[in-house]
């Protein structure tokens, strides 16, 4: 071989290894766009190829869906399907002596000359039956959503095939099948046995178990891709949030960015080191977390024996004895007592992670409950005596295990209001709606709305799965951008309009007369508040309910384009300290927003020109943590970045247990991960609070929420507007006042007269530090929401020291008291419960009002 050829041969090895290692990590993996005629990448850039070499059935048909859904991510492998009207059968070569995933991908769109509703139908992989009598339309229906992903794990088959079995149920005349996506990737074998939960030492078998996935939570953390899933097997974990059912949400903490996972003996690809390194705990007051449970619920098909896999790992401790606590599954004891749950005993250390495995059958009659659930419980142990009393959950997987073979369940039963057919005809036969959905952009409006309280009501019971497995795959923040949904939604609802017919059946929507009863007909005299958007009025629903009422200008188009961003980020959104939304009326041209209404109303109007008796610091500071925990949320909690773009004292609202809420989203955007990015926009926002630099260089970044955040500190310490033009030129802008007499040392001079000589100094310097970050005039130089939220919280702890002792564990988070920093941070304990007991009485209150509306026969 000569040089040429050598330096040739390294070039090509060199350009082989680009090319093939990246997307296929295992020769064993297949992603098989189906119907497609050309491989294709998909928005992760992991490459689809066609399934025709696959099917070992002629003559199945091809086809291609007519309309595309915005919430698809990606349009491979969604926009083309293969459709079978006969049985079908699918042959992938695999490993037989090693475990698969299988996931099938499902778009009940409409394909051209067939009808959606017509399609039920049965699959099975192997011979293990994994769907019959399947809907995709219904099931995607009862979620909202407009596509599905069902994840499989199974077993070694011993056969070097794994062939999937498509069969139109003969029970329906018209009926095909259909699928749009179908991956296979090898895996480990990660299961082993399982104890049976409520018999001591009984273990159920998992090694031969044919699984499907229910939930795969990250706890505590972010939504975790399928592209940054460990050992390339491509999960998603969701966020665990909209599965916690108790009113505590407990604390989330995160290990540092540096901080490594060890896994010692245990395969990587049991879950992603991003899993471990955050977690949820129930919060710094050991008394407190002593009388109560944190607990998760879960909807799922009785008859199944279900697989829990719980995810520790301590990055806090490093001893025994330190944090111990029992686990309950739907009541029964998991660990307990003697046998209680000790993440150091059992991994061995600090940063080592491990997992426990449970299984508990799940019949009708549940021990008594509603069945088709699966509740887990954590409270600490007092037994052993531990040094805290506390208790911490990391990651969580359930998986449904087959019986006989079996794993396929019935179509999820419609809600009650999508079964409730006068709601549905009424919405139906009203052509004004029809018109007004098809002709203007309110449609997009009314659709998003629709869809949004259904998510809404589906989160507030914290059963998003309505009564499916589905639900954990499905996409919680996964919808799509703001940019270019317009124009999609309205084709959407020109095109058969399946989506608004469904919503309709499911969502809250007022009549007019309704809303014009329980406002005294828009009486002025109600008016509580006025936006872009246009008035806000107090009104009473149902008799007896007060809610809030934003009625649309209807000569503003920036106030319909408000509306519609409201209701794009409140239908993704769902947290303790944003405001909530209940439902809507479109009626007669008038376009309203109705919320739960706030009876303490804005923070600014106990701060100053006001009748209300003064804020305590002790209160204020409540406030202020509450709010910075909603902005840490919309910064951080979601798949996107939101920023807010209006953070000022009137957007803070306070209910009557003095529970935080930020309101008014007219003005958020929204945009991809933003770390280090930004968008660039129009400025807007309101003055007094604008981020110079954004000012400047039109360019946002959650930053600019940071600044306004800062004058909103300020004016919570002084008690004045942002903006007085009635004072000296030096002092008209508060956030340059402040700063300026913050450098000079004379900030005590401006605070509010109310609170002279009772702050104490160290927490006074606290937050006056913090708020002093928040207006740096670089955007880099502010502290995150989460650096604000933890220097708040620290405030508060250095005031409570100051009044006297409470019982509080120390926030074992440890975390630096430095401001500086940056991303690297050590934990940040977010959502800690500082009053417990007003926060039980806010939720019971709000889902009370909540089922009511959700549920019409319940009144
Ligand atoms: C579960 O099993 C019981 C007893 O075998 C049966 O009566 C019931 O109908 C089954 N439920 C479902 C949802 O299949
Ligand atoms: C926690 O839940 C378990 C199981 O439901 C229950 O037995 C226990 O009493 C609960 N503990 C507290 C403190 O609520
Ligand atoms: C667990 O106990 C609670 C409270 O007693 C009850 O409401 C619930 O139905 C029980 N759940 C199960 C699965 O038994
Ligand atoms: C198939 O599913 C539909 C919808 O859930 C249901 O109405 C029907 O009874 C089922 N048919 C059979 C044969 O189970």
């Amino acid at each position: 071989m000569n040089e040429k050829t050598r330096i040739l041969c390294s070039f090509l090895c060199f350009f082989y290894v680009l090319l093939v290692s990246p997307s296929q990590s295992n020769g064993q993996d297949f992603s098989l766009s189906c119907g497609a005629s050309q491989p294709a990448d998909d928005q992760d850039k992991k490459k689809w190829e066609p399934d025709t070499k696959f099917l070992k059935t002629p003559n199945t048909v091809h086809a291609q869906a007519t309309y595309q859904d915005p919430s698809l991510l990606s349009t491979v492998p969604y926009m083309t399907a293969r459709i079978f009207t006969a049985p079908a059968t699918y042959e992938i070569p695999v490993k037989g002596d090693k475990r698969h995933l299988l996931r099938l991908h499902f778009y009940p769109s409409t394909y051209t000359g067939l009808n959606i509703a017509d399609s039920y139908f049965s699959v099975v992989a192997n011979d293990v039956s994994l769907l019959s009598n399947f809907s995709a339309a219904i099931t995607c229906q009862a979620l909202t959503q407009a596509y599905l992903v069902k994840e499989y794990s199974l077993a070694p088959s011993q056969k070097d095939v794994l062939s999937i079995t498509f069969t139109p149920s003969d029970k329906h005349p018209k009926a095909f099948a259909f699928i749009n996506g179908i991956e296979v990737v090898q895996m480990p074998e990660l299961f082993d046995s399982a104890a049976l939960v409520g018999f001591s030492d009984q273990t159920s078998d998992t090694k031969s178990a044919n699984l499907q996935t229910m939930f795969r939570l990250n706890v505590g953390g972010q939504d975790i891709p399928g592209s940054q899933d460990s050992g390339g097997l491509t999960r998603t974990w969701y966020n665990d949030a909209p599965y916690i059912f108790s009113a505590g949400l407990g604390v989330t903490n995160q290990a540092s960015n540096n901080f490594r996972i060890d896994y010692q003996k245990m395969p990587v690809s049991t879950a992603p080191a991003d899993v471990y390194k955050t977690a949820r705990s129930q919060g710094p007051n050991g008394d407190i977390n002593m009388k109560s449970n944190l607990t998760w619920m879960f909807q799922i098909d009785t008859n199944f024996t279900y697989i829990m896999r719980l995810h520790f790992c301590e990055f806090q401790l490093s001893k025994i004895n330190q944090k111990v606590f029992n686990i309950y599954i739907n009541n029964k004891t998991a660990q307990a007592d003697t046998n209680a749950a000790d993440i150091i005993a059992w991994s061995g250390g600090k940063g080592i992670p491990t997992y426990k495995d449970y299984a508990i059958y799940v019949d009708a009659n549940n021990g008594g409950g509603g069945g088709e659930e699966i509740s887990l419980q954590m409270t600490p142990s007092t037994f052993g005596k531990p040094e805290y009393y506390d208790s911490q959950l990391n990651g969580l997987e359930i998986f449904k295990m087959d019986t006989m073979k079996n794993l396929a369940g019935p179509n999820p039963k419609p809600s009650p209001m999508q079964a409730n057919e006068d709601v549905k005809k009424e919405f139906q036969g009203d052509k004004r709606i029809k018109a007004f959905v098809v002709g203007s952009a309110g449609g997009v409006a009314a659709v998003l709305l629709c869809a949004l309280c259904f998510t809404m009501y589906q989160r507030k019971r914290k059963f998003p799965g309505s009564e499916s497995h589905t639900s954990s795959w499905l996409p919680i923040y996964g919808n799509s951008h703001t940019s270019g949904t317009k124009s999609t939604i309205s084709g959407k609802s020109n095109n058969g309009s399946h989506l608004s017919n469904l919503a309709a059946g499911l969502c809250r929507r007022f009549s007019l007369s309704e809303i014009k009863h329980g406002t005294q007909n828009f009486d002025e005299s109600n008016v509580i508040g006025v936006g872009g958007f246009g008035k806000v009025y107090k009104g009473v629903i149902d008799g007896g309910t007060k809610v809030a009422i934003k009625k649309s200008n209807p000569n503003s188009e920036q106030g319909l384009n408000e509306f519609e961003t409201e209701i794009e980020l409140l239908s993704r959104l769902r947290h303790k300290h944003l405001v909530s939304l209940i439902g809507y009326c479109d009626d007669g041209g008038e376009m309203c927003l109705i919320y739960d209404y706030m009876s303490l109303g804005t923070l600014r109007e106990h701060l100053y020109n006001t009748k209300r008796p003064q804020l305590t610091w002790k209160r204020r500071l409540e406030i202020a943590i509450g709010a910075a925990r909603g902005l840490h949320y919309l910064h951080t909690g979601a798949k996107y970045t939101i920023i807010h773009r209006d953070v000022k004292t009137t957007n803070i609202l306070v209910d009557e247990n003095w529970v935080a809420k930020v309101s008014d989203f007219g003005l958020s955007k929204t945009g991809p991960n933003m770390n280090g990015g930004h968008v660039t926009t129009v400025v807007k926002g309101s003055f007094g609070y604008l981020d110079p630099e954004y000012f400047r260089r039109q360019q946002l970044t959650e930053k600019s929420d940071v600044y306004s955040f800062g004058v909103v500190l300020f004016e919570v310490l002084c008690a004045r507007p942002a903006l007085n033009p009635s004072l000296p030129k030096e002092q008209v802008s508060l956030g340059d006042w402040a700063m300026n007499c913050k450098r000079k040392g004379t900030l005590e001079d401006i605070i509010d007269p109310n609170l002279k000589g009772k702050i104490n100094p160290e927490c006074l310097k606290k937050f006056a530090d913090t708020a002093e970050k928040c207006l740096s005039d670089s955007g880099l130089d502010r502290p995150t929401m989460g650096d604000v939220l933890w220097n708040l919280e620290f405030a508060l702890q250095l005031q409570e020291t100051a009044d006297g002792p409470r019982h509080r564990t120390p926030s074992h988070g440890g975390g630096s008291e430095d401001l500086g920093r940056g991303g690297g941070g050590v934990a940040v304990n977010i959502d800690i419960e500082e009053n417990d007991v007003a926060d039980d009485l806010s939720s019971e209150e709000n889902s009370g009002i909540f089922s009511q509306i959700v549920n019409p026969k319940g009144r």
